[in-house]
């Protein structure tokens, strides 16, 4: 934003729409007042503190000292052969960093063996659907959230997206494989390097030149950020399955939850503000998401990157018009226009008119499929979009940043 800073336009406050309007880095809004009650969390109790000023007081400091004594790039190699759960640490990490390690790789006591069986069978029926919406739902959104846009913009990462695409889409994987948090799954390597990577972030971001001009709070990555991130995956998710109308038991549905809830406990979000039902995170939700959707100048470019990946995979069935027109479909033509995504004059009343009859025969709840051309093409866009969001980010491995992102 120049010589503006956004802590400067927040102060002078208004102008939002104008600055929207003119495709300018919007300031963030007001924050919602943190009433949240950690009541509604997995643990039903907790301090209540607003999390916008709650980092990760453990692996913060930590992972600033192993920047600060250059001992990040050994690291990053020892830690490449750590791919399983239930794999020894590699020999030769610094204590302090093996110490915290064989600590936030541990589950909590609430971890539930049979919920996350159940998730197992929750995610293989449903697997395409969750691939189009964690890449259009969730990932787009992530270019919306302008706090996430402006961290993954100007860290290393966000110089490379197709790399960080991927590396996110691991997550993603990981989470919805038979085995996830079991010794030979990978989940819980998956959360833990993503923890130190996040705490790089935190130490590394507040060094970057840019980062005074653009950002809200000096360091990135709150534990309140942390959850309006976490509401853009499963909560989305099961919000639009549920509006779809695909029947899922019970059971299944929460231990969907569980599966989540469990990540985010991995990834260093603190108990108390972790919802313990779909209702609760529901609420936190609309406290701490809805409000903050807002355009950046850095998201409008994030997005643009993530619609073109479809182009270099397929053979034209998950192209730019595509991609932009599902975006459209399910966030809406407020985050359509936003992220200047154009109108599709097939696409657009296509998915309208026959998005709700694919689901409804797809899940037997219609015994004729009424558009059965609509139905090939939107079951093979699911297949492919899957392999897009889920499949292809298999042999990834995830590194902790030492620079940020060179301008
Ligand atoms: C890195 C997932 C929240 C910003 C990563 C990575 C994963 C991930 C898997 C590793 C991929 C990589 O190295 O590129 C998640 C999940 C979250 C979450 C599941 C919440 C549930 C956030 C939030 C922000 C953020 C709230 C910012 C406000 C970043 C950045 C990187 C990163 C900047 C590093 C990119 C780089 O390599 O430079 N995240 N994240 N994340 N995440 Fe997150």
């Amino acid at each position: 934003m120049g010589e503006l800073s956004r802590r400067n336009v927040l102060k002078a406050g208004g102008a939002l729409g104008a600055l929207g309007a003119l495709g300018v880095a919007a300031p963030a809004r007001a924050h919602v007042p943190w009433t949240w009650s950690a009541k509604g969390s997995v643990v039903g109790t907790g301090a209540g503190v607003d999390p916008r000023w709650v980092w990760d007081a453990e692996a913060d400091p930590l992972v600033a000292s192993l920047l600060d004594r250059g001992d990040v790039p050994r690291v990053n190699e020892l830690l490449r052969t750590w791919t399983k759960n239930g794999q020894p640490l590699p020999a030769g990490l610094p204590a302090d960093l093996r110490d915290f390690m064989e600590r936030a790789r541990q589950l909590p006591s609430w971890a539930d063996r049979r919920k996350l069986a159940t998730a197992v069978e929750f995610n293989k029926k449903r697997g395409p659907y969750l691939g189009v919406l964690y890449g259009l739902a969730s990932g787009m959104m992530s270019t919306v959230i302008p706090k996430e846009a402006l961290a993954v913009y100007y860290s290393q990462g966000g110089a490379d997206m197709k790399d960080r695409i991927s590396k996110t889409a691991k997550l993603g994987y990981d989470i919805g494989s038979r085995n996830a948090y079991q010794p030979d799954g990978e989940m819980i390597v998956t959360c833990v390097k993503t923890r130190l990577v996040h705490a790089a972030v935190r130490h590394l971001l507040p060094q970057s030149p840019h980062w005074s001009e653009v950002a809200e709070e000096e360091i990135p990555i709150s534990q309140r950020d942390m959850m309006v991130t976490w509401h853009s995956l499963p909560t989305t998710v099961m919000q639009k399955l549920t509006a779809w109308k695909v029947p899922i038991p019970a059971a299944e549905s929460e231990a969907f939850l569980h599966s989540w809830q469990l990540g985010a406990y991995m990834l260093g979000v603190k108990e108390e503000y972790i919802p313990a039902s779909w209702a609760e995170a529901n609420t936190q939700a609309e406290q701490v998401l809805d409000p903050v959707l807002a355009p950046t100048t850095e998201g409008v470019k994030l997005a643009d990157i993530l619609l073109n990946l479809g182009s270099s995979v397929d053979g034209g069935i998950l192209s730019k018009p595509i991609l932009g027109a599902f975006t459209r479909f399910l966030l809406g033509d407020q985050i359509a226009t936003w992220l200047k995504i154009p109108r599709e004059p097939i696409w657009d009343p296509l998915l309208k008119v026959a998005w709700g009859p694919f689901i409804a025969v797809r899940e037997g709840l219609l015994p004729f499929p009424l558009a059965p051309e609509a139905y090939w093409l939107f079951d093979e866009f699911l297949r492919k979009a899957a392999l897009l969001f889920l499949s292809e980010a298999r042999p990834i491995s995830i590194e902790i940043p030492d620079t940020n992102r060179p301008s």
